[in-house]
């Protein structure tokens, strides 16, 4: 049976949460933003984030898909794309975490060629010791070392994506 160790508490994710909506708000006061959850690891972050930022705005998901199990593979996929036009549009992009940087590097890229007024990056995680490539990461939760983390909408294959706090997953010895 694997364990898990409990890495950052229901308690500390729900108050930097919180502080990043009370930024995000700051930031664009007078403005109309629209929120870019990325399917599936965010969507917990996600609904907690939104509803800390007061400001108002539209809720577009993309999903994509770039991980099987634990590894990159190396491709990303829009599994879903977004339903109306960015054109014109603030967006902030919320990401459950920033591994390699590919999955960033791509979307980012992908979104600047609708025509957006802006785009910014919002992560809950980074773990800067993978990062292969340049991303702003606007917005950032919290860094963590290179650690498989799972939890508050994290998975590992599709698994433990329920739990109200980020763990570290160890293999369990048979
Ligand atoms: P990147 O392209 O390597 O930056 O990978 C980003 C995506 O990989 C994230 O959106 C997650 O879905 C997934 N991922 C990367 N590291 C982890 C992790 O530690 N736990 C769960 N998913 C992860």
């Amino acid at each position: 049976m694997p364990s898990i160790e409990s890495l950052i508490s229901a308690e500390s994710i729900q108050a930097r949460v919180a502080e990043l909506g009370r930024q995000i708000s700051a930031d664009y006061a007078g403005e109309e933003i629209t929120v870019v959850p990325v399917l599936k690891g965010s969507f917990v972050f996600a609904a907690d984030l939104v509803r800390h930022i007061d400001v108002p705005l539209a809720i577009d998901f993309l999903g994509l898909r770039s991980y099987e199990g634990t590894e990159s593979s190396g491709v990303v996929q829009i599994t879903s794309d977004l339903t109306k036009s960015i054109e014109g549009k603030h967006i902030v992009v919320v990401e459950d975490i920033v591994d390699t940087g590919l999955t960033m590097q791509y979307l980012m890229q992908n979104l600047s060629t609708r025509k957006p007024a802006s785009v910014k990056l919002c992560s809950l995680l980074h773990k800067p010791s993978r990062t292969t490539v340049e991303i702003d990461i606007d917005y950032l939760g919290f860094t963590i070392e290179d650690v498989f983390v799972i939890g508050y909408g994290l998975d590992y294959d599709q698994h433990y994506r329920n739990l109200p706090f980020l763990g570290v997953l160890t293999p369990g010895v048979s």
